[in-house]
């Protein structure tokens, strides 16, 4: 008999692409609001081109939004760049099928440039900048002088950068990052999230003067049901 194979769920999986799969979806609907929304918050002041995805905890649907908003963003036209800035648990190569020999810890332990490891996600206008091999320092990586030349290169070269980043509350990285970009989507799960974590998560952004741009509240409760997106501050 062969033995089930209790491991626990590989972490590395690739999110669903309904921005893809299913253009005209109620679902694909509520990205494009969160784009339209995420375009009128930017001001000739205050422009919004570099921007962080997180929220308080695991699987609350961080890289589903981050792939998802970096697919609508590239269909109107604009440049986008989504970089796999979750080092830890990297999802954005599997679900654009590309390789991740190469990637954004690549960049910050050599002297390359982002344009020279971004990859051609093969949808017009997005571009990925995968987590590239593991490194054993994520939160010295992103708190790096290097990772401030890479967002100015991300920034010359792109007309919108999307970091996908790991729970603000279990470690520093989303803090770091959100101190960095113009602004921080935070994304809530239903029956997922939870209030304390939430509200420490408010205060972590706070800490670092995070540009908290809104909620994403994504109210799925299984696969099945695609869900049910909206945006507000
Ligand atoms: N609204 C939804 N409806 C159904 N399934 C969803 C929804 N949002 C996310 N999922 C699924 O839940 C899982 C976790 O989502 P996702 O990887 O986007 O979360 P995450 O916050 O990035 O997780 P992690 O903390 O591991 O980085 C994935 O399998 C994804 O396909
Ligand atoms: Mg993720």
């Amino acid at each position: 008999m062969f033995k089930k194979n209790n491991r626990k769920k590989e972490t590395t999986q690739a999110v669903s692409l309904i921005t893809l799969a299913d253009k005209s979806s109620p679902v694909s609907e509520q990205y494009r609001t969160i784009r339209t929304n995420i375009q009128f918050a930017s001001t000739v002041n205050n422009e919004i081109k570099t921007m962080v995805i997180t929220s308080s905890g695991p699987s609350e649907g961080k890289s589903t939004t981050a792939a998802n908003l970096a697919v609508v963003f590239a269909n109107s036209g604009q440049k986008v760049l989504i970089v796999d800035a979750d080092l830890r648990k990297p999802t954005v190569a599997k679900t654009f099928a590309l390789p991740n020999v190469g990637g954004l810890s690549t960049l910050l332990t050599t002297p390359q440039h982002v344009t020279d490891i971004a990859q051609y996600s093969g949808i017009d206008n997005l571009y990925v900048l995968t987590s590239g091999p593991k490194p054993p320092n994520p939160s010295e990586l992103l708190g790096s002088v290097r990772m401030n030349e890479i967002l100015q290169e991300a920034r010359d070269n792109y007309d919108f950068v999307i970091f996908d980043m790991p729970p603000v509350v279990a470690v520093t990285d989303a803090q770091i990052m959100a101190s960095k970009v113009d602004g921080t989507l935070v994304v809530v799960r239903e029956n997922v999230s939870r209030k304390d974590a939430l509200l420490k998560a408010k205060n972590l952004l706070q800490m670092v003067n995070a540009n908290v741009l809104g909620v994403v509240y994504n109210g799925a409760k299984n696969v099945a049901d695609q869900g049910y997106y909206y945006y507000g501050a």
